[in-house]
């Protein structure tokens, strides 16, 4: 309650002063050009289809079942439900009557074509850092997409949210005002993986924690965070709370095919940025990203969910044996019935090696939150012929069972206590 409190006044505070600049900040929109480099024609697209993959615009522009591009995918909120927009080029519905410097606005500075300001839910926190050519070669790609005739959704925002202006204290305080700049102090590779992690995949927007203000927090980067109901676990080179202790390959795979023997996989916001996104990478992108995740500094988060790679429960087990760790609980036989299959009793994974639960962090959690919420939704990794899919099992299992099955994971996989309950798998579900 005091924290609701505290960010109600905060936003109180931003409110008041974004009326304020709401007189003396006029919309403005600067002409934008190309630089020499810019390629033209068909190289052009190309090279805009490549970026709007690595920045992952398909993953919110795209409803569940929807045409590529076309929004109305939901974003719930604390106080009220935003939509993402149609970006086809649809001269009536989507944005084919929008001039490149408006879409430059958009992507910089949070701005609408009528001059109103856009949630964050769109990142352009990020999208601030890049530079006006990709932006254009990314607007060059979305023109050649094919147009769809689909209206936005109306937002769903309480008062005061739902008065855009709001935002504009908030921006003043939280966008970068000049794309990124490459850092003298390390070489091409470094900075690539850098220009690709903050501004084109956006990796923060998911990994870093907010402060109440709905912020990144910059003491905190990629220190973990949750993300609809996912803990998007902390990426920064501590070894037992974050990714130190990951080899490059390891990295390098996750990145590229969502998964790691040995590591566990990519299921929720990180399966899908997979899906859609990363696995489209170059070899050389996926290797700078390695390259510049492992300077980050170390942070240290959740040391209960360090992860064991031998526990004792896994002694003896085989793919078709659960070994000594038999016994006769609800969890486990769920287990039996419905999951070791796929993963195995020995978590190397059958059939394909995706499935390998040995060393996930997700299995190494007491919490379980990633364990339940894989189990009630599943995972879909769609484009990789069909190895890393997961049925989710919302409606076939009750909270109770699935808190079950869910313990018992944890405690075979990692020889620790799960602490998962009806009511945490209750409160996931919504
Ligand atoms: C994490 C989700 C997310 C990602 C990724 C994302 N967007 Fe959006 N975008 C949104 C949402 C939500 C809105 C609506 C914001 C609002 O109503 O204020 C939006 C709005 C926009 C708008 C304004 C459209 C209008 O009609 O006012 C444009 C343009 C846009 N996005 C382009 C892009 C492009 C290009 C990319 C990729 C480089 C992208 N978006 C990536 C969520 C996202
Ligand atoms: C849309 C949100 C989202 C974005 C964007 C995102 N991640 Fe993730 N990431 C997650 C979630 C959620 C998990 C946990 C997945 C799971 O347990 O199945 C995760 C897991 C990971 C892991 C595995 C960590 C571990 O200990 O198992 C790595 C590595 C990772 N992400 C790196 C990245 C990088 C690098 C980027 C940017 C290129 C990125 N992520 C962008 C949500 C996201
Ligand atoms: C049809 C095969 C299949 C079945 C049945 C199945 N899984 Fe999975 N599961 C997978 C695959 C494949 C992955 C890895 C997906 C990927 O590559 O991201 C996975 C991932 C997971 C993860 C890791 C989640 C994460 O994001 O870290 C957990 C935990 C899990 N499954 C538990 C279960 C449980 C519990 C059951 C039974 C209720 C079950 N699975 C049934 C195939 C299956």
């Amino acid at each position: 309650m005091k924290r609701i409190l505290i960010t109600v006044c905060a936003l109180g505070v931003v409110a008041a002063i974004s009326a304020a600049c709401f007189f003396f900040w006029p919309a403005s929109i600067e002409a934008v050009q190309a630089t020499h480099a810019q390629p033209t024609g068909s190289a052009l697209v190309a090279k805009g289809e490549y970026l709007t993959k690595a920045a992952d615009c398909a993953a919110c522009h795209t409803a569940p079942g929807g045409q590529p591009f076309a929004g109305g995918r939901a974003f719930k909120l604390p106080f009220g439900t935003i939509y993402s927009t149609n970006i086809t080029p649809d001269r009536k519905t989507g944005i084919g009557q929008w001039s490149d410097a408006e879409f430059v606005r958009a992507l910089h500075r949070g701005i609408g074509r009528n001059g109103e300001d856009l949630y964050p839910a769109f990142p352009y926190t990020s999208y601030a850092l890049l530079s006006t050519d990709d932006v254009l070669a990314i607007r060059a790609y979305l023109s050649t997409v094919r147009p769809v005739s689909l209206r936005n959704t109306d937002n769903t925002l309480v008062f005061p949210f739902n008065q855009r202006y709001v935002l504009r204290a908030w921006k003043l305080l939280f966008v970068p005002t000049r794309p990124w700049e490459p850092s003298a102090a390390h070489d091409a590779a470094w900075n690539r993986g850098s220009y690709l992690a903050e501004a084109l995949a956006h990796c923060g927007e998911c990994h870093t924690p907010r402060n109440r203000m709905f912020a990144l927090k910059s003491g905190r980067k990629y220190a973990g965070a949750v993300v609809d109901g996912w803990k998007a676990y902390n990426i920064t080179s501590d070894s037992e709370t974050g990714i130190g202790a990951w080899s490059d390959a390891e990295i390098e795979q996750y990145l590229s095919l969502g998964h790691a023997p040995g590591r566990g996989s990519a299921g929720g916001g990180m399966g899908e940025a997979i899906d859609l996104s990363l696995r489209h990478l170059s070899s050389e992108d996926i290797a700078a990203l390695t390259r510049y995740l492992r300077t980050i500094p170390a942070q240290r988060s959740e040391l209960a969910a360090r992860v064991v790679h031998d526990p004792g429960t896994l002694n003896g087990a085989k793919a078709w044996s659960p070994g000594a760790d038999h016994d006769e609980s609800a969890g486990f036989q769920v287990f039996a019935s419905a999951c070791v299959s796929c993963h195995g009793w020995d978590g190397n994974g059958q059939q394909t090696d995706s499935a390998g639960l040995r060393g996930s962090r997700s299995v190494n959690d007491p919490a379980g939150t990633n364990v339940v919420r894989a189990v009630l939704e599943g995972i879909k990794i769609g484009s990789l012929g069909g190895h890393n899919t997961m049925p989710p099992f919302a409606g076939a299992y009750s909270d109770e069972e699935i808190a079950a099955v869910s313990n018992y994971v944890i405690g075979h996989f990692s020889g620790r206590r799960g602490n998962v309950t009806a009511a945490a798998v209750r409160a996931s579900r919504n």
